[in-house]
């Protein structure tokens, strides 16, 4: 949803006119970041890969049409060049940028006797490497601006996507769960370095989000059923639940949080099956 209504209530956020990137933005909770950060009036940069160009360019037109501003950035953010060239045509184009999503991840489950080292590699490059990048060119140029107090409190905000498998253990899918755990230290400890610079690194946890990554978990009844089972609140969560947290951690509403996750998941991490039980 954008409207002229949503806009105007988003105003309050404080966050028009900032520039932030998006990663893996074409599809999912990336995507429902990209709009509700334009909604915002934040100018944004959609990250997506080569082939996903056409989707993230209507995703662009959307915001564009609302008054918004949004470019389109292709970039594999596991490719060091591709990250490097992604951040200087976001600062070519709009001469910074102040926010950091750092979405973009992937799932590849397998057995763990049948696990290749490539799919390992695979799940680590995009979700933990990926996200190192992207934050070690954000880190960089934040620097490089220098505090703009009329436009935030803050140098900086990098948000991380995690999971609330960065906290539950997951069978079959132990390189997404390693990779996870990995972004909430990586996270913490960034944040602990670059605090001083009044650089904010937070994360948010999502718990079971509809979106095409695990479309096989919620597509049928039964499947539905059978995830509710996990999720107190009764619902499967939707994007926008995940980039109203994010909205609020970009924004300056959040300066005094850093190293912070927000697990926004219906309750998936108070472990359920113990009710009554144990
Ligand atoms: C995964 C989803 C899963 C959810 C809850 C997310 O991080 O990407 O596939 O449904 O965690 O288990």
């Amino acid at each position: 949803m954008i409207a002229a209504e949503t806009a105007a209530t988003r105003d309050f956020l404080g966050l028009r006119g900032q520039v932030a990137i998006v990663t893996g933005a074409s599809s999912g909770i990336g995507h429902a970041c990209a709009l509700a950060l334009g909604e915002a009036g934040a100018h944004v940069a959609i990250n997506c890969l080569q082939s996903s160009q056409d989707v993230a360019a209507s995703i662009a037109a959307e915001i564009d049409a609302t008054g918004g501003s949004a470019m389109v950035v292709a970039a594999d953010v596991s490719d060091e060049a591709d990250v490097e060239r992604m951040f200087a045509s976001v600062v070519e184009r709009y001469g910074t940028m102040h926010i950091l999503i750092n979405n973009a991840g992937i799932q590849s489950g397998a057995p763990f006797r049948d696990m290749t080292l490539s799919q390992w590699r695979k799940v680590m490059d995009v979700n933990l490497d990926g996200q190192f990048l992207c934050a070690r060119s954000a880190v960089r140029e934040f620097r490089r601006r220098g505090l703009q107090p009329e436009i935030s409190a803050a140098l900086g905000k990098i948000i991380c996507m995690s999971s609330v498998h960065q906290r539950i253990p997951w069978a079959f899918e132990t390189n997404y769960a390693a990779s996870k755990g990995g972004i909430s230290l990586l996270m913490k400890s960034l944040a602990q370095e670059v605090a001083g610079d009044r650089i904010r690194v937070n994360a948010v946890a999502p718990g079971a989000i509809r979106t095409p990554i695990n479309r096989e978990a919620w597509e049928t009844p039964e499947a539905e059923k059978k995830l509710l089972d996990l999720i107190p609140y009764g619902r499967i969560g939707e994007p926008a639940d995940i980039a109203n947290a994010v909205l609020f951690l970009a924004s300056d509403f959040s300066d005094y949080m850093t190293g912070s996750t927000m697990f926004v998941d219906g309750g998936m991490t108070l472990y359920p099956g113990f009710r009554g039980e144990g």
